[in-house]
């Protein structure tokens, strides 16, 4: 049976006591859920008190972001060991927001992917298609390019794939089951040629204006294996039902 691995992205949201609220109310809603990975992802300034705050509760904590350097004159970039040393298991790398925003590209996504494994982080490497990308008939050959260059010389230990559409995430349209389970197994597919038979047991997760009302059917889909959640993970109450999908 796979083990689903459900993750928030909290994005830029969420001070240090907006963030100790939300575990205080989150934490005894999913207590008893121990067969699958949860991971909370708050903003860097936050990581130490959700460290904390998370102490013998099993839900893991996740950075953001990383950069590729161990040390130096980098000003604004936070490195691999010092994720770990605020308390984090995981980091996301290559968010769509990222690529975007921050000129980030696969080259550049594949430095930060080596420098957390190296330092023992699990990566929750995102991939996506734009809308345009999407009409253009080019999904697929966007994913492959983010994939293959993204997970260059990158074992496919401690490791996540998110399939994030960028249409999808944070507009309300989410993939439909036929749309994400289609782009899931090509992902499955890519990594069966990088990986052989050790990428079977990957966790692809899935990311994009997913709710309570639309995680069962997602989870469903055969090569889905969790969520990455952004707007519906900031309230207790829905991120512990997204959890709890059945
Ligand atoms: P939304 O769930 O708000 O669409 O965000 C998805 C996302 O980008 C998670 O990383």
């Amino acid at each position: 049976m796979k083990r689903y691995c459900i993750a928030a992205n909290w994005k830029m949201n969420k001070t240090i006591p907006e963030t100790r609220d939300f575990l205080r109310a989150f934490l005894p809603l999913v207590k008893d859920i121990k067969d699958r990975d949860v991971v909370i992802s708050p903003p860097f300034t936050a990581l130490s008190a959700a460290a904390d705050a998370l102490k013998g509760s099993g839900v893991k904590l996740s950075a953001q972001d990383v950069f590729w350097e161990e040390k130096g004159a980098y000003t604004g970039e936070v490195s691999p060991a010092m994720i770990l040393d605020a308390g984090c298991s995981h980091v996301i790398v290559g968010h769509s927001e990222r690529r975007q925003y921050f000129s980030e590209d696969d080259v550049i996504v594949n430095r930060k992917v080596k420098a957390a494994r190296k330092a023992g982080l699990e990566v929750i490497f995102c991939v996506g298609e734009s809308l345009e990308e999407r009409e253009a008939g080019r999904t697929f050959d966007i994913i492959k390019r983010q994939v293959e260059t993204g997970l260059a010389e990158v074992g496919p230990e401690n490791l996540v794939v998110a399939y994030e559409p960028i249409w999808a995430i944070g507009t309300g349209r989410t993939a439909t089951v036929e749309q994400a389970q289609e782009v899931h197994a090509f992902i499955k597919k890519v990594l069966g040629i990088l990986y052989g038979n050790k990428a079977e047991s990957l966790r692809i997760i899935y990311g994009g204006s997913v709710t309570t009302e639309n995680v069962d059917n997602l989870m469903a889909c055969e090569d889905v294996s969790g969520a990455l959640v952004g707007g519906a993970s900031l309230k207790a109450e829905s991120f512990a039902r997204i959890v709890s999908f059945k």
